[in-house]
């Protein structure tokens, strides 16, 4: 059966339009047919679009050190979402050199296929290491160590809002002659988790993010000890909610190009909302986690010393080349200020290096 079919058959069984996360959770997610879960080839150049980790190495270097610090001595890493292994390889590579090895590197990933292409990935570069890798399909309990999200949170479905009579309602999907379109709900929206703003222009248009704020609550719960680190495009409430902000967050990427438009190629194109990071950060507070530091990529990646991987190159064609790659991971222009890190900790009480020249908890 065609996704599209799918889709439509249970906005039919369901007798009214559906929310907007469950139509994303199907064109992302269906078994088989999903974005995610068809896909291998997503990643890079020739793929849809281009992670931090796929950017450069030094990426995942940084990352490293990060986690270096805070699991000194004792603690695993648990990737989830790990895309093509790249970041693993980069991460576990670091952590050899800076003799720093976790007993264990965990990666959580609900796409077969790309389980397949990550386990390629890291018997092709670092066989040795491979027996260190496991691949989890649940959380697991008692995780002590560092957890990483590196747009995660983006690919979680989220609900989408419309202001409309002076309240927000929930945007669903609809299907008419087997087109998909948006439909409002008649009821006002409203949930004791979501703070969102009072006034708006009509038809003001954003993104909440429900399942995210529960993933987020079971990551505590998983967990004895340690750090969750969260690296996405996203920002504070203010300015998720900022009234230019009026058609929301909601981006699909196809072959490197961005569009609005879910409701084409369904199932062929990635579909990604920002992330508010005021709200994740309220949830995780609310759950038991401590506020370990929040601030831009590009901060991050330079409070960890970064530019040292440059200066330590000695072949001038390697170094313009890294250079260019720094360039891309920390300019406000690309990567630097649209990506933040938020940083959760758990009886954890090491103050982090990467927020060492920034941190703007403050904002949230
Ligand atoms: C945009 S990709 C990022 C891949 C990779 N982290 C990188 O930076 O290249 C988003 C990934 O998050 C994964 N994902 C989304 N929700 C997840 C969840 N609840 N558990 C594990 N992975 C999840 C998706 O399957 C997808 O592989």
């Amino acid at each position: 059966m065609k996704l599209e079919n799918i889709i439509s058959q249970s906005i039919h069984e369901n007798g009214k339009p559906i929310g907007f996360d469950e139509f994303m959770n199907f064109a992302l997610y269906s078994p088989g047919l999903g974005y995610y879960r068809s896909n291998s080839n997503i990643f890079g150049h020739r793929g849809d679009f281009i992670t931090a980790p796929e950017t450069s190495d030094l990426f995942g270097y940084s990352v490293a050190k990060q986690c270096a610090q805070i699991i000194n001595g004792g603690g695993n890493i648990l990737e989830f979402g790990a895309g093509s292994g790249v970041l693993a390889i980069q991460i576990l590579f670091q952590l050899g050199r800076l003799k720093s090895l976790p007993k264990k590197y965990y990666i959580m990933e609900l796409s077969g296929q790309l389980k397949q292409k990550q386990k390629q990935t890291i018997l092709k570069v670092l066989p040795e290491l491979i027996n260190r890798v496991e691949w989890l399909t649940e959380l697991p309990i008692g995780f002590s160590g560092v957890v990483i999200a590196n747009e995660v949170l983006d690919a979680i479905p989220a609900k989408r809002l419309i202001f409309s009579g002076g309240r927000f309602v929930e945007l669903g999907v609809d299907c008419f002659d087997d087109n998909f379109q948006w439909k409002h709900f008649d009821e006002p929206y409203t949930n004791p988790l979501i703070s969102l703003p009072v006034n708006c222009e009509e038809g003001y248009t954003t993104e909440v993010n429900l399942q995210a704020l529960a993933w987020i609550e079971s990551l505590y719960n998983a967990m004895t000890k340690g750090t969750v680190l969260l690296i996405d495009y996203g920002m504070d409430r203010n300015e998720y909610y900022h009234p230019q902000r009026k058609d929301g967050t909601l981006r699909c990427h196809y072959r490197h190009k961005a569009s609005d438009n879910p409701f084409e190629k369904i199932g062929k194109q990635d579909i990604t909302t920002s992330v508010n990071f005021s709200d994740i950060a309220e949830r995780a507070e609310e759950a038991g986690f401590e506020l370990s530091g929040y601030c831009t990529q590009a901060m991050f990646l330079i409070s960890l010393g970064i530019e040292n991987f440059l200066i330590q190159e000695e072949n001038n064609t390697k170094r313009d080349i890294l250079a260019q790659q720094i360039k891309q991971l920390v300019l406000p222009s690309a990567m630097g200020e649209t990506f933040k890190v938020l940083a959760l900790s758990k009886k954890q009480t090491v103050k982090l290096d990467g927020f060492r020249e920034q941190n703007l908890l403050n904002k949230l």
